[in-house]
C-alpha cells in the first residue's frame, strides 16, 4: 500500500544527458573541479548548507535555506528533472549550483552558492551550469532570478540577461529574466572558462570524498556578549549558585 502511495508522489525524471566534469584555474593558480552529483553525495552537502541558514550577510540565509531544501526535494524525489553540480578545489567543497529542464527548450536555474569568497568561484558554477543548459542540454533559454546584489551584479549585469518579466520564476514567483543561447555565445569568451577532460587525479581526488569547506562564511561574532554576561545582575556568580537556586548539590 505504502510502496503504491509513493509511486504516486514520486516524479518520474525525463532522461537528460549528464555533465561532463570540467577543471579549472583559479586567479590564486589552485585547480577547481566542477561535477555533476547523484542523489547519494547529497547527504555529503547538506551539514555544509545549514549553517549557512543562519548567514544573514550577503543573504546567504535565504539562498542557503532555499538550497537545502532543493537538495532535499531532490534526494527524497521530491522534485522534478532537477541536477546538482558541485565545485571543489582538493576535494574540498567550494560551490553548489543548480537547477531543473523545465521542457527541451526552457531550463530553470535554481540557486548558486559559494562556499568560499573573493574567487570568483560562484561565477565559475554559474557559468558551469548555463553551459549544462544550453550547450549539453541543448536549451534556447534559462529562466534566472537573483537573491542578492552581488547575485544581480553577477548575472543580470555581466551577462546583460534579457527581461521575461512576464514569466513568473519558480523561485518565489518573482519576474524571470533570461540567458538566451545568443547571450550566452556572446559570453562564451570572457566569462565561461574550464578545460575537458578533468586529469584522472583531479577528478579521483573530486569524487573520493566531498570535504568540509576550510573558510565558509560565517555568521558575525557578538563580541559583546561576553561583557553583557559579565554585568548580568540575573546571572549566577559561580556553578555552586547557579546549582543550588536549582535545587541541584
Ligand atoms: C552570488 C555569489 C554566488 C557570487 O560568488 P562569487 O562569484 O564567488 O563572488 P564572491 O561572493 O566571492 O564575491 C563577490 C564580491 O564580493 C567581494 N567579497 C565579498 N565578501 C568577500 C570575502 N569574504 N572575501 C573576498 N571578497 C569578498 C568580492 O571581492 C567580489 O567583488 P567583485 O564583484 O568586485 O569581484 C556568492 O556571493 C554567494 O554565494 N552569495 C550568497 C548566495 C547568493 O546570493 N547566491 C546567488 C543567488 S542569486
Amino acid at each position: 500500500m505504502s510502496v503504491d502511495l509513493e509511486k504516486n508522489l514520486r516524479p518520474v525524471d525525463v532522461p537528460f544527458p549528464p555533465f561532463p566534469a570540467k577543471f579549472m584555474t583559479l586567479a590564486d593558480g589552485q585547480e577547481m573541479v566542477i561535477r555533476q552529483i547523484g542523489r547519494d553525495e547529497i547527504p555529503a552537502l547538506l551539514p555544509h548548507v545549514e549553517p549557512l541558514i543562519h548567514v544573514e550577510r550577503d543573504f546567504y540565509d535565504i539562498v542557503a535555506v532555499r538550497v537545502y531544501a532543493e537538495l532535499l526535494s531532490y534526494y527524497r524525489y521530491r522534485v522534478q528533472d532537477e541536477y546538482v553540480l558541485v565545485a571543489q578545489i582538493d576535494g574540498e567543497l567550494a560551490a553548489i549550483v543548480n537547477g531543473r529542464r523545465v521542457n527541451a527548450d526552457v531550463g530553470m536555474s535554481f540557486h548558486t552558492l559559494a562556499l568560499r569568497r573573493g574567487l570568483r568561484i560562484g561565477a565559475h558554477a554559474f557559468a558551469a551550469k548555463m553551459e549544462y543548459h544550453i550547450d549539453i542540454m541543448g536549451q534556447k533559454e534559462v529562466l534566472v532570478v537573483a537573491e542578492s546584489p552581488i547575485g544581480f551584479r553577477r548575472w543580470m549585469i555581466e551577462y546583460q540577461l534579457e527581461k521575461r518579466f512576464e514569466i513568473p520564476h519558480e523561485l518565489g514567483g518573482v519576474p524571470s529574466y533570461s540567458l538566451t543561447k545568443e547571450l550566452f555565445d556572446r559570453a562564451r569568451g570572457s566569462l565561461v572558462v574550464g578545460r575537458r577532460p578533468v586529469p584522472e587525479h583531479l577528478l579521483a581526488k573530486a569524487k573520493a570524498e566531498i570535504l568540509p569547506p576550510s573558510d565558509p562564511p560565517m555568521p558575525p561574532l557578538d563580541v559583546l556578549a561576553a561583557r553583557r554576561a559579565k554585568s548580568d545582575p540575573t546571572a549566577f556568580k559561580n556553578e555552586a549558585d547557579q546549582f543550588s537556586a536549582q535545587g541541584r548539590k
